[in-house]
């Protein structure tokens, strides 16, 4: 139920007229409890399942995130959601869809949040420097090439509290803007934004995709330590190399591609 008394539903009923996109979603499956939606797309992409399937799950009794994590997934509040992408890639030349799903995600948000959304690389999209929506992409390849890719979207509508750790790191829609909004209008509105990001990285367009990930990042320009699972990199975020590296200075001048892990700002991201 929301404050207004009515249930908040994600049903296809409620979402389907809603959504103007022209192929995520159009396959759209609701579930009120799954383990991870995200390996729900994956068994579905097993049965031949088209591009763009939807799979959109009210609570997740196993939902993960980046480096192991779990995914803490209360229902009726959130968004917990992924889509299946079957992209003719090589898996040598892989694009960086996860930050290309960040600048769509950030897009699709700007109108529910009085601020601009920031980035924090790879994929984290923050609200006033905390965490709104956390993003997981998982790729299956066959030989040299991608067989499909599920992305999984984590997004904090309406929670108003956040347990233990989360609670000094995490915001959502409702506490950015002080309201509550109905999820199908939110999920509906991100899918469009998340569908132009996507063709706009199958159509070839890296160069600007990658720009305005750099434009909406928090912490270019800022000294940050990255922790990955191989130790950790300190310096200045320079950029974002083509691949999706984050490259940083560190102290003694070097220039360091970094590929994975969680960054963390020396002061505060504002
Ligand atoms: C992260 O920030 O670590 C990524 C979090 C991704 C969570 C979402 S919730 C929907 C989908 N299903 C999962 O099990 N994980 C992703």
């Amino acid at each position: 139920m929301n404050a207004t008394g009515r249930e908040d539903s994600l049903s296809a009923g409620d979402v389907e007229p809603r959504l103007r996109t022209r192929w995520l979603g159009r396959v759209y499956s609701f579930h009120h409890c799954l383990g991870s939606t995200n390996d729900e797309v994956a068994r579905l992409a097993r049965t031949g399942a088209p591009e763009g399937t939807l799979v959109v799950a009210d609570t997740q009794t196993g939902g993960r995130g980046r480096l192991g994590r779990s995914w803490v997934s209360p229902p009726r509040e959130n968004l917990y959601f992924s889509f299946l992408l079957r992209p003719a890639w090589q898996a040598s030349d892989l694009p960086p869809l996860s930050l290309v799903v960040a600048v769509g995600l950030a897009r699709g948000l700007e109108p529910f949040v009085g601020t601009l959304p920031r980035l924090k690389w790879p994929n984290d999209v923050l609200c006033a420097g905390r965490k709104l929506s956390g993003i997981l992409v998982e790729m299956a390849t066959e030989e040299a090439r991608v067989a499909h890719v599920v992305v999984g979207i984590g997004l904090n509508v309406n929670q108003q509290s956040f347990p233990g750790e989360l609670s000094g790191i995490a915001t959502s829609l409702r506490a950015a803007a002080a309201r509550e909004f109905p999820r199908a209008e939110v999920l509906a509105t991100v899918l469009l934004a998340l569908e132009r990001s996507i063709e706009r990285i199958y159509q070839g367009d890296r160069a600007a995709l990658l720009a305005e990930w750099e434009e909406r990042a928090c912490h270019l320009g800022r000294e940050i330590e990255v922790r990955g699972r191989d130790g950790s990199v300190r310096g200045v975020a320079l950029g974002i190399s083509p691949s999706g590296a984050l490259i940083v200075r560190d102290a003694a001048g070097r220039r360091q591609e970094v590929l994975a892990g969680d960054v963390q700002p020396i002061e505060g991201f504002g």
